[in-house]
């Protein structure tokens, strides 16, 4: 047996041009090709990948050399029955009279030992055969017409990613991830068995049924799991099942098994949803056996409620009673005989009690009771069916009859193959018909089936019921409740919800405790006056007012000295006034927002910055125009006086008055219970209103801000009265840099510390202005008074 077992993985199912001698290019395998487990030659060819060894190991790499073959070990007789029932189809087609007439079918059959990576030798060597040179030219012909395979949908995708873009039909007979049914990505692939859509959907409908509406869930760390749960979950909520846990592991990480253990055990829900491939299903009982903890009613998925290989003396302590969707059984007459004896009579030419028994296979044989596990054929049915399929649709490719066979001539692409597929409607012996849907997929019909014990102590997968997608609303569903027997014998179903029939969303401004027994009221978030932070904040806002008091005092004192008068004195005083309320418009952003506090927030920033900058505009012109007056024959500073420039002030506040007004009169800001953002809190903060309000005031104050910055820009190097202009240039820089940085963090997730931010902002460009228009006069005033007369003034002027 061993030479049929054994793997054969050789590297580098690549392909690379040669250059021949009369420069036609040819197409070479790079390395050596990969060989199939099992193979026939045919006119029309079938390949088949199934993971007929379960468990893959990777020899250390030295990067030194080529890497050693991988080596696969434990057989995995399910896997293996699949590629028997493939060649059992085949052998059948190739009988048959009114299937492709005359025309022999061969196959190819690959082993991917469970993992992906190998998985994709396969499909390589499926496409390329394993003959060195492909031929003269890379044609595109692939080596097989179909690829009947793989079981796990995350295999199942890389099988046909790969071949898509070739446009060879992949025909899965067990990946029933939803992700697969997008036609885009996949465009060739086709599936005998239905998308997880339908089964997710009952499962949810099963538990709500029984009235379990406390439950909890784990799934397989694969695209097959998280796409079935997502969808699970989502039904549930809309049947009103409360999922007290979800979680995932992947076959690789044991100590993500023992997290999701642990889970179980300190749970409440008594019920377990598990969407589980086998071998994660066999995992997680083989922890739950160890850990004693039994009694739990499972509600399975088809992957595993019928798996045999979950049937051990122990597990039915755990998973007796389960309950689950299984694929429909069907009788497939004479696959039984083949499975157990033709098979092994044909391929090893041996027969028992005779005189050459069946010696190479004799340790398979005893590898597992193998007579015994041929009474659940649910995803055999599946590839006979898969095997159907692509027999029909080459038949009609080939325009094949009885009286006159197949146009042998016809040379098949794989396109063809895939559209004529998506056109067969036909019935196999057993009378069920077979046809996919726009999706590639078959209807979805289950059996529900129960675990129970049978009368010779045996497990039975006992069918309580079915669902069938394809019957009328109403029929879709039926479940013979009376037939199902639950966990630890107990006589009705609703011994499991003790404490979950009041189970309940909390209203919107609570959420559960940690025991999820009670709902409590969510923490408000806003930015508090006593907090640190606030208290900060409004340290820095005083200190901010104070400064300016003290400024404007030393200015009262010295407004006869010549530099407060030189530089325009009334506009300074009223910038400082302007000063004064942009620190203390800061403090209407702290504490919990009301209507009014709203309102003032926006409104009073936007009025009292704007205000500020139109005095620094007007000093910045007033600079300007000294200079023009300056030169002979100019008399600018009468079209710049005192009175011109309080109404440049006061039209350049209107302007945004009018704009303030507007907002609150359309659509002014409130208060809101942010309650999208976080789970466990509320956000109370201000909603804008109108988005378009708050950007036009913030606009107009940037609008200002850089006309001010190009103005003093400009007059920077015009002699003037201590350097006025490169002061305003400067701080009109801060200016700008402090609100363009402070959008970013506006923008982004909201909460206090964005209103923080914004206060922050407030600040600094309030201090900015402060500190760059008044700290270098203050400076002479205070430490330099000798500088400060009228003849230095104007000895500075004239040196300039
Ligand atoms: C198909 O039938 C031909 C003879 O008609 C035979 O040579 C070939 O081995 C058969 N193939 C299979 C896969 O049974
Ligand atoms: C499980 O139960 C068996 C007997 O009932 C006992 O021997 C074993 O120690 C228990 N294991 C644990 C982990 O509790
Ligand atoms: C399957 O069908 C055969 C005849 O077609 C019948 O003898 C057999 O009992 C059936 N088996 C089951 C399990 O229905
Ligand atoms: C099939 O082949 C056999 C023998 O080669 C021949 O007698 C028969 O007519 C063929 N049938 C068809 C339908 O071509």
């Amino acid at each position: 047996m061993s030479h049929v077992i054994t793997l054969l993985v050789f590297i580098g199912p690549l392909l690379a041009f040669g250059s021949s001698e009369d420069e036609t290019p040819i197409c070479q395998i790079l390395g050596s090709p990969e060989f199939p487990l099992l193979s026939k030659e045919g006119v029309v060819m079938i390949g088949g990948a199934f993971s007929i060894h379960s468990k893959i190991t990777q020899p250390p790499l030295s990067f030194t050399e080529k890497p050693t073959r991988l080596t696969c070990s434990s057989v995995n007789l399910r896997e293996f029955r699949f590629a028997q029932t493939m060649i059992f189809a085949i052998e059948e087609i190739n009988k048959s009279e009114f299937l492709l007439p005359n025309i022999s079918i061969g196959y190819r059959i690959y082993d991917n030992c469970g993992s992906t990576f190998t998985s994709m030798r396969a499909v390589m060597a499926l496409m390329n055969g394993d003959e060195r040179a492909v031929g003269k030219s890379c044609s595109g012909q692939s080596a097989v017409h179909a690829i009947i395979g793989e079981s796990e949908s995350s295999s199942t995708i890389v099988l046909s990613r790969t071949t898509g873009p070739f446009k060879i039909p992949v025909i899965s007979h067990s990946a029933t991830c939803e992700c697969l049914s997008k036609r885009k990505d996949y465009p060739s692939f086709f599936r005998t068995i239905a998308s997880d859509l339908y089964q997710s959907r009952a499962l949810a409908q099963l538990v709500k049924h029984f009235g379990w509406t406390w439950v909890g869930a784990i799934n397989s760390d694969s695209d097959y799991g998280n796409n079935g749960m997502a969808i699970f979950l989502a039904a549930a909520q809309e049947e009103g099942v409360c999922v007290e846990y979800t979680e995932k592991f992947h076959r690789t990480e044991p100590e993500k098994l023992m997290k999701v253990v642990e889970v179980i055990r300190k749970s409440t829900a008594r019920v377990i949803v598990g969407f589980l491939a086998h071998v994660e299903m066999n995992d997680l009982l083989e922890q739950l056996s160890l850990h004693n903890i039994t009694g739990l009613q499972f509600i399975g998925v088809e992957a595993w409620i019928t798996a045999d290989s979950l049937v051990t003396p122990t597990s039915f302590s755990v998973l007796g009673g389960s309950l689950g969707f299984a694929v429909q059984k069907a009788n497939i007459s004479g696959l039984e005989d083949f499975l157990i004896k033709d098979f092994w009579e044909t391929e090893f030419n041996c027969k028992e009690k005779t005189e050459t028994p069946c010696k190479e296979s004799q340790d398979l044989m005893e590898l597992k009771d193998y007579d015994d596990d041929v009474t659940e054929l649910r995803y055999s049915s599946n590839i006979y069916k898969a095997i159907y399929a692509v027999a029909h649709s080459l038949h009609s490719i080939l325009k094949c009859s009885k009286s006159q066979g197949c146009e042998n001539t016809v040379n098949v692409t794989p396109w063809q193959v895939v559209e004529s597929l998506k056109q067969v409607h036909f019935t196999i012996k057993n009378g069920e018909q077979v046809w996919f849907d726009n999706t590639g997929a078959a209807v979805a019909r289950y059996e529900v089936v129960n675990w129970q014990r049978g009368s010779d102590d045996s497990v039975q997968f006992k069918p309580v019921g079915y669902y069938d997608a394809s019957l009328p609303l109403g029929q879709k569903f039926v479940l013979k409740t009376e037939d199902i027997v639950w966990p630890r014998g107990k006589t009705e179903a609703n011994i499991f919800i003790d404490n979950s029939n009041d189970c309940h969303k909390c209203p919107e401004e609570y959420w559960s405790n940690e025991n999820r027994d009670t709902c409590i009221p969510k923490n408000v978030e806003f930015l508090y006056f006593t907090e640190v932070m606030g208290i900060l904040l409004v340290f820095f806002t005083l200190f901010g007012v104070l400064l300016t008091f003290i400024i404007a005092t030393v200015f009262l004192i010295n407004k006869d000295t010549p530099i407060v008068r030189a530089n325009n004195s009334e506009l300074s005083f009223l910038l400082l006034f302007s000063l004064t309320l942009c620190f203390l418009c800061s403090l209407t952003f702290i504490g919990r927002p009301t209507q009014w506090s709203c309102m003032l927030r926006h409104t009073a920033f936007g009025i009292t910055f704007v205000l500020c900058i139109s005095c620094v505009l007007g000093k910045t012109i007033v600079v300007l125009m000294a200079f023009r007056a300056t030169l002979p024959g100019s008399n600018m500073m009468k079209w710049f006086g005192p009175a011109q420039q309080r109404l440049s002030v006061l039209s350049f506040t209107v302007i945004q008055v009018i704009i303030c007004i507007l907002w609150l009169a359309i659509n002014p800001p409130f208060p809101f219970k942010n309650m999208n953002h976080y789970k466990d809190k509320i956000i109370l903060e201000c909603a804008l209103g109108s988005p378009v309000g708050f950007w036009a005031v913030l606009g107009y104050i940037g609008l200002l801000a850089v006309l001010c910055f190009l103005l003093a820009f400009l007059a920077r190097k015009l002699p003037d009265n201590f350097n006025e202009a490169k002061c305003i240039t400067f701080s009109m820089l801060i200016f700008c840099a402090v609100w363009i940085t402070f959008i970013p963090a506006y923008v982004s997730s909201p909460g206090k510390f964005t209103v923080a931010v914004e206060i922050f902002a407030i600040l600094a460009s309030s201090y900015g202005l402060l500190f760059c228009i008044f700290a270098p006069k203050c400076f002479i005033i205070v430490l330099k008074p000798e500088l400060n007369t009228k003849k230095h003034l104007m000895g500075k002027t004239e040196s300039n």
